[in-house]
């Protein structure tokens, strides 16, 4: 059967009932989570359906394989605390798809893959981060999420299922179709518009703490504080101005994750655990950022009467997509959607950053309504779904020979 547009939204839309949360299209499905663990048991059987071999490894990235090279075509299937019902998804239903398509036409063998943990619970992108040898599994163990579960603890769930790490040479390369989950493509005017990634940001992220005096927030003089939250404040300040001569418009950074102890109004806050997040396309602007966010935050520490605690530096570097791939997307949408695409940057982070270091690899956009994405609200038309579905199986007839 020829590729089926159908079945593929089908696919999407019965993923997105594993962690729906009520709130229009959106999910709640983290790595590890019950119902990250019931959509991937969903996804392992739709693709058993479809003849591929399932196999799950130690992170528990889940592969449907095909032959004995072939392309690799996928995303991931968590979700952010608060997601949508598209960032992982969308690709991982494509793959399906078009590995499934490519099965029954009897055509060059095509595998799919949803990575695990690509949204950071416990690491940056983790399943994609270990399988390519960026970072070591037993490293990766000794994570802990926000509420202190060790990675270890939460893999050993799916320990039952795991098999070994796949060899990377099993793969010609690595296709993945993400939505944008940014306003340019929508910006662009073009009416369907696709993008073709050129380059994806480096990130670097880094946990906080800065430990003051717990008291009580009547009889405390202003003077005697030892606030953890006003040095949060100061710092978040401070680091803002310090940016300015070192930054570029494209530069972002977060403070998104604050946990204030004990966090009741009226007591002095005694302690603050914070997330700070940035990205760039240089890597050398990311290390002098870097040396930035540790100097404010040794200064503003002493400034406030807090002790500062950092933890380790976790991050990518800003990668390169493959020239080829590259070429055969831009072809392909060429064919399929004349003059309504275009090159860019992303400026999200995708486990095909680290699939470059070990196969060839690229990646296609298709626009985010609104630029909206890491929220229930996050969408894009279906029309623009399947025409990126379209696109990519075109680029992986080419690409899978
Ligand atoms: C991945 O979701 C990212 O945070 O860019
Ligand atoms: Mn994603
Ligand atoms: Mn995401």
């Amino acid at each position: 059967m020829p590729l089926d547009p159908q079945r593929f939204t089908g696919d999407l839309h019965v993923l997105r009932s594993f962690g729906a949360s009520g709130v229009g299209k959106g999910v709640v499905r983290q790595a590890y989570s019950d119902a990250d663990y019931a959509a991937r048991q969903w996804l392992a059987q739709r693709m058993k359906d479809a003849g591929l071999e399932l196999h799950f490894d130690p992170l528990g990235n889940l592969f449907g394989l095909a032959g004995e090279k072939s392309l690799l075509v996928g995303s991931h299937s968590d979700s952010q605390p608060e997601g949508g019902w598209l960032d992982g998804a969308l690709g991982v239903a494509a793959g399906l798809e078009i590995a499934r398509a490519a099965k029954e036409d009897g055509r060059p063998p095509i595998s799919c893959v949803s990575f695990q943990d690509e949204e950071g619970r416990f690491g940056v992108l983790t399943g994609s981060d270990v399988w390519t040898g960026k970072l070591a599994l037993a490293e990766a163990d000794g994570f802990t999420d926000t509420q202190g579960n060790t990675l270890a603890d939460m893999r050993a769930q799916m320990a039952d299922l795991a098999g070994g790490f796949l060899p990377h040479d099993r793969f010609c390369g690595f296709l993945e179709m993400h939505i944008e989950q940014g306003p340019y493509l929508e910006e662009a005017g073009l009416g369907l518009g696709l993008g073709v990634v050129t380059d994806i940001v480096g990130i670097r992220d880094v946990r906080i703490t800065f430990e003051g005096r717990q008291n009580h927030a009547g009889t405390t003089p202003m003077h005697l504080r030892r606030d953890a939250f006003q040095a949060l404040s100061a710092f978040n300040t401070a680091l803002s101005s310090r940016f300015e001569n070192v930054v570029t418009p494209a530069t972002v950074w977060t403070i998104g994750h604050v946990a204030l102890h004990p966090n009741a109004s009226s007591v002095v806050p005694g302690r603050v655990e914070f997330s700070v997040q940035w990205r760039d396309a240089d890597a050398d602007r990311l290390a002098r950022m870097e040396t930035l966010i540790k100097a404010t935050a040794q200064e503003i520490a002493a400034d406030h009467g807090v002790a500062s605690e950092l933890g380790p530096v976790k991050g990518l570097d800003p990668e390169a997509m493959d020239a080829r791939f590259q070429a055969e997307l831009g072809a392909a949408a060429e064919i399929l959607a004349p003059g309504k695409w275009q090159k860019m940057p992303s400026g999200a982070l995708h486990d095909a950053a680290n699939l470059a270091a070990v196969m060839p690899a690229a990646m296609l956009f298709v626009p985010s309504i609104g630029g909206i994405s890491h929220a229930f609200d996050e969408d894009t038309a279906e029309a623009d779904l399947v025409l990126g579905l379209q696109v990519l199986d075109r680029a992986a007839r080419v690409l899978a020979v």
